[in-house]
């Protein structure tokens, strides 16, 4: 099947939402409906056996009305799996730490009994964009999460393009191409402030323009950056594996509006399932004439290719991705030229990362005020953060610009994990920074984080707590980032090299008071001399840990000493007199047989053969092994 005009995706949108619609609006369904989060996330949590006990349930149960509907990433990522149920007439209801004997009493007591059972939700904390009435969609504000970049995600199968096209998919292409030149396309994407959400926050419009304008005439291309490399990260995964039109779709938008007709999406071969769902969305766009020759019949040809990364994360440099796609080593070139100017085999490109395309269907479907009118003066719509750490609801959020660290970590987050107390919260993910608690009510945008030594980086936000040493945390950036530097600059292959020299120097306790003026210098020189963004912004996790937390780094030199007994080489494990009742287990457990005492006498440590090992601390039943 064809669809040749906008009045056709119109009715072929009419009968797809006859199924689909209602399910959207948050509405039951009119047929029954069992909803399973799959994507990688709920996978790995064991949402295929979840799936195969429903249906041997309702094949048991001869249920074959009843619908499984495979979506993306519901943003619980806590408590995958997820399962949700749609019954006519009855809100949506939302189960999660599904396993299969939970999946069977859910088909046994929701779907036949009609009953919620106990641990259902029927709210969710989010709301999401609602198309058809998005132009006058207010946000009320009581549940902090807006969802625009993830409004089809964990509601629709992302391997039906139908159930895209119920959602108004495919509608704002047809808008373009039929209702709107190149110029107004970049005007309204312009207008609405949208920024680059790869982490540069660079203006999408103006990088569309320049595009545009550059070497008029000549072969363009628009790219995908979706090599997603920060630790932590995995927004631009899920939106992926649970939208994969919405950015098809945007970048078709794109290529219309800068003059190229072929997209690239460069992506991570780490990311197997992203890649499927994405070659199943192609392949169904170009069945249904959405991409490929004279779309909605007015000329314009457009069509996408997948490249592949080997998994750097200096791929994901703009540059040194568009090498990477060339075939060439994936390293950095220097700027400029710019890849508006030159770049995919010599000729003006533009890079667009998979969140900043996520939102752009909703703003030309409804106008560039209305993204404009979300968030803060020079930060427009929301942001998807990946959540992590010490949290209790680590997953994916999306809110509204200008949301606090607190409302994030607290109110979407649930707080610090098992009583602990906060400690700091890394944005950015290797090229940002620590924030302490005294920054927590900073409303995130770009240029409030950067104010406070952060970046907003691509949305990899992992929560620490007192457990967590400083030091320790910045030695493990500077390991990634030392890592991955591709050795074309020394202030980069060698600087990085020797930043961590020193502090894993520091975290053995055999570092100097010296250090530390050397730490500060050489991430200085590396900040200022190193050719690309990798190292440009490598130091700052020990500039930043330094700033704020200087005394962690005293005590590990001055008094060989780790607050948190992270440092493996400072923990000096003892026994306390107290609380030992002379179990004998720690000295069982003991690798090296350096635990001596008798049953149900007080034990030792002959701390001169002891290896650090933790067996004791962990066996201890009586919290008598005490670190450090
Ligand atoms: C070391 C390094 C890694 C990067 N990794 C990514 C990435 O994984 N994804 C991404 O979209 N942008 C990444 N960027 C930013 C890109 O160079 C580029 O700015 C971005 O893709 C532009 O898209 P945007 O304007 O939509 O954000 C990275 C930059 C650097 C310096
Ligand atoms: S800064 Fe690092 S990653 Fe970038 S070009 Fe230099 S060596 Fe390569
Ligand atoms: S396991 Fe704990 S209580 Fe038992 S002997 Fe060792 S220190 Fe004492
Ligand atoms: S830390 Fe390991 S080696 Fe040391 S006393 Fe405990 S169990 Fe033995």
């Amino acid at each position: 099947m064809r669809i040749n005009t906008l009045e056709q995706l119109k009715e072929q949108r009419i009968q797809a939402e006859k199924t689909i619609q209602n399910r959207i609006f948050g509405q039951p369904s009119a047929r029954p409906e069992v909803l399973i989060g799959m994507a990688t996330c709920g996978i790995a949590a064991g949402a295929g056996e979840v799936k195969e006990a429903i249906e041997e349930e309702l094949e048991r149960l001869k249920l074959t009305d009843i619908k499984i509907v495979p979506v993306g990433c519901i943003g619980y990522c806590h408590s995958e799996p997820l399962v949700q149920v749609n019954l006519p007439g009855q809100p949506p209801v939302l189960y999660g730490n599904v396993d299969a004997a939970k999946a069977r009493e859910i088909v046994k007591g929701h779907l036949v009994g009609q009953q919620l059972l106990a641990d259902g939700i029927t709210e969710p904390n989010f709301e999401r964009v609602n198309l058809e009435e998005a132009k006058a969609f207010e946000p009320t504000g009581q549940r902090k999460q807006l969802r625009i970049a993830l409004r089809n995600c964990g509601v629709i199968d992302p391997t039906s393009i139908d159930e895209y096209i119920a959602g108004h998919g495919y509608e704002a292409l047809g808008k373009a191409l039929t209702q709107m030149t190149p110029e107004t396309v970049i005007d309204t994407v312009k207008r609405s402030g949208l920024r680059g959400r790869g982490g540069g926050g660079f203006p999408t419009g103006l990088k569309w323009e320049f595009t545009r304008k550059s070497r008029p005439g000549v072969q363009k291309y628009i790219f995908c950056n979706a090599d997603e490399g920060d630790p932590g990260a995995f927004m631009d995964r899920s939106v992926l594996e649970g939208d994969p039109h919405s950015v098809l779709e945007a970048m078709a938008i794109g290529g219309y509006a800068i003059g190229a007709s072929t997209g690239v999406i460069y992506i991570r071969a780490e990311y197997p399932l992203a890649i499927k769902r994405l070659k199943t969305a192609i392949a169904q766009a170009k069945e249904y004439g959405l991409l490929g020759g004279n779309l909605f019949g007015t000329g314009f040809n457009f069509d996408i290719e997948l490249r592949y990364g080997a998994g750097a994360f200096v791929c994901g440099e703009e540059t040194s991705l568009i090498n990477s796609a060339e075939g060439k080593r994936g390293e950095p070139s220097n700027k400029p030229p710019f890849p508006s100017e030159s770049g995919f085999w010599g000729q003006p490109t533009c890079v667009n990362n998979v969140e900043t395309y996520a939102n752009v269907a909703p703003i030309i479907l409804n106008g560039g005020d209305w993204f404009a009118a979300i968030g803060t003066e020079r930060s427009k719509g929301t942001k998807v953060f990946a959540l992590a750490g010490k949290v209790n609801n680590v997953g994916l959020v999306e809110v509204p610009m200008g949301t606090t660290l607190r409302e994030i970590i607290y109110e979407i987050g649930g707080g610090i994990k098992d009583g602990h107390r906060f400690k700091a919260v890394q944005t950015g993910g290797p090229s940002g920074g620590v924030i302490t608690e005294d920054y927590l009510d900073t409303p995130i945008d770009y240029e409030s984080l950067k104010a406070i030594d952060s970046i907003m980086g691509s949305g990899g936000m992992i929560v620490m707590d007192e457990t967590d040493c400083m030091v320790n945390i910045a030695k493990y950036y500077l390991e990634f980032t030392q890592d991955e530097s591709c050795g074309k600059c020394t202030p980069c292959r060698v600087g990085t090299k020797r930043l961590h020299e020193i502090l894993e120097r520091i975290t053995e306790g055999k570092a100097e008071m010296a250090d530390i003026d050397k730490l500060t210098k050489l991430a200085r020189t590396i900040k200022d001399a190193a050719l690309c963004g990798l190292g440009q912004t490598a130091p700052n996790p020990v500039l930043s840990t330094l700033k704020f937390f200087e005394n962690e780094y005293l005590q590990h030199i001055q008094e060989h000493y780790c607050a948190t007994g992270s440092c493996k080489a400072l923990v000096k494990y003892s026994i306390d007199k107290e609380r030992c009742i002379g179990c004998t287990a720690c000295a069982k457990a003991c690798p090296v047989k350096c635990i001596s005492g008798e049953v149900k006498k007080v034990h030792a440590i002959d701390q001169t053969k002891c290896i650090q090992c933790g067996a004791c601390f962990t066996t201890c039943k009586f919290g008598a092994v005490i670190k450090p």
